[in-house]
């Protein structure tokens, strides 16, 4: 391949990706210690799935501002930001001060507190909500919303996008990065369980479409037609890179999902109170009738919530005067899920929901951290890092883009635009894992997969950006490196 007098071999790419590798090796011994002990105690050596990449995941110390140490003292210049959660940085002196009394105070009573309001009232404000709930984590917002959604409708089927990620439940840890030989076509895409231990019956309720795609999903809907309770869809896609929506498809999603009278859930998991004030509510400006949050609303701290329309989250009041009961709904034919003398509301539950600590950090974060000023210094950094990163490209012919939404970005390793997860799967693997190991290895650290991004805080600093800009240089230039020289 040859651009602009570059060449980048495949044996080159092979030859850094094995060269940093080793690099990495020597210089977290202890992690590659600790990695042995934690296998012997922990399936993988790790807590989540997730942590676990080869040859091992660092093991950290300390962390603050835009700042974290592994367990050999290397330090980072963290652009992982724990898979987005940190739009607030590290520690945040407010978010430490404020817990340090919440923690000598006590930390769970299963009594309701007054900062529980106080952050649903925050929430209800940015997002354009009349009533929120709050959760431990986003796995149960989006869990606990689709069960709104059924309750509220009375119907079972949740229709989620082909390459979403939206937790680890069964209804929908399905067709998140599924095989090529098994996702079926791209009009009707098959559900594809992303985990052994998910029940058929489960499987039979999530029904997977294309992302934007609107004509296909139309006709998923007809074909659907009175069954499907919900559409679950991450506004951007965030866990295949950065891919946006299309412009018109989210609102075309609205459109359908009125005329078919279907609960719109966007999870906002990772664009929530990050790509702006209001999340992809406010950024796309389209309404769904819930939405999830997690991650960054918490600062750090374990949360997660789900809200939206006021007669939907009243299904956790009652039912009474819902779809699910109304006498049309008897008349259809349709077959509801809601039994005769079983339960009249939607029950959410959770013994650390709303807890003192978690409502405390949401209050901060939100009121005295992330507030409508920090944004658009978040956002020239991040074009400032886009821009960086695409001349780096253009300049050493890089097959890739960057390309960021508000402060959470990437560089796509692919020639072509992804608009979904089949052009996602063209991505160079291979120098995705080159580029990352070099950044690692000289204190730039990105999350460890290609279907994850980089995140800005507000405690990054435009130098922190035009260090990352530049090992990124240092590291095209290497990679192309032996033809620049003949
Ligand atoms: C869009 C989205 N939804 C839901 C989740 C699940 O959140 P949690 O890991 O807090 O359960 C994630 C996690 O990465 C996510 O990215």
């Amino acid at each position: 391949m040859t651009v602009t007098g570059h060449e980048i071999s495949r044996a080159r790419i092979a030859e850094m990706a094995a060269r940093e590798e080793e690099s990495y090796r020597r210089r977290t011994p202890r992690s590659a210690e600790l990695f042995e002990r934690a296998r012997g105690a922990l399936p993988l050596g790790v807590a989540s799935s997730f942590q676990a990449y080869d040859p091992y995941p660092l093991f950290m110390t300390d962390a603050r501002g835009s700042r974290i140490w592994d367990s050999d003292g290397n330090e980072y210049v963290d652009f992982d930001m724990a898979f987005g959660v940190l739009a607030a940085g590290h520690s945040h002196p407010l978010l430490a001060e404020a817990l340090q009394h919440r923690i000598a105070n006590g930390t769970c009573y299963t009594f309701p507190v007054e900062d529980g309001i106080t952050l649903a009232e925050e929430i209800k404000r940015r997002f354009g909500a009349a009533l929120v709930r709050f959760s431990n984590s986003g796995t149960e917002a989006t869990m606990d919303a689709i069960r709104v959604a059924r309750g509220y409708t009375g119907r079972e089927k949740v229709i989620k996008m082909e390459g979403g990620y939206h937790g680890h439940h069964d209804d929908v840890l399905v067709s998140i990065q599924p095989p090529r030989d098994a996702m079926g076509p791209v009009e009707q895409p098959n559900t594809v369980p992303a985990s052994a231990g998910i029940p058929r019956s489960r499987l039979a309720e999530t029904i997977v479409a294309p992302f934007n795609e609107p004509d296909m999903l139309a006709g998923i809907l007809d074909a659907h037609a009175g069954e499907v309770a919900a559409i679950l869809v991450e506004p951007v896609q965030f866990n295949i890179g950065v891919v946006p929506p299309e412009p018109g498809y989210l609102e075309r999603l609205r459109e359908l999902a009125d005329e078919h009278g279907i609960v719109l859930i966007f999870d906002e998991v990772k664009t929530g109170v990050v790509l702006a004030y209001g999340g992809a509510y406010e950024h796309y400006g389209v309404q769904p009738d819930l939405f999830c949050l997690a991650k960054s609303i918490g600062g750090g701290i374990p949360i997660g919530a789900f809200g939206g329309r006021r007669e939907v989250m009243a299904a956790i009041e009652t039912l009474e005067g819902t779809p699910a009961f109304s006498a049309d709904a008897a008349g259809s034919g349709i077959e509801r899920t809601t039994i005769p003398g079983g339960a009249t509301r939607v029950a959410h539950l959770g013994t650390f929901n709303g807890n003192p600590l978690s409502m405390a950090a949401g209050v901060v974060t939100l009121t005295k951290i992330l507030t409508r000023d920090a944004y658009p210094r978040l956002y020239a950094m991040a074009d400032r890092l886009t821009a960086g990163c695409q001349a780096v490209l253009d300049e050493y012919g890089l097959p890739g883009y960057a390309i960021n939404v508000g402060p959470k970005g990437c560089v796509m390793f692919t020639p072509g635009r992804v608009t979904n997860y089949r052009d996602f799967i063209g991505l160079d693997a291979e120098l995705w894992s080159a580029a990352f190991f070099y950044l690692a290895n000289r204190g730039i650290l990105l999350p460890p997969g290609p279907d994850d991004q980089w995140t800005l805080s507000v405690q990054h600093t435009d130098a922190d950006v035009d260090r990352h800009i530049e090992v990124f240089r240092a590291f095209a230039a290497e990679l192309t490196v032996r033809s620049a020289t003949g």
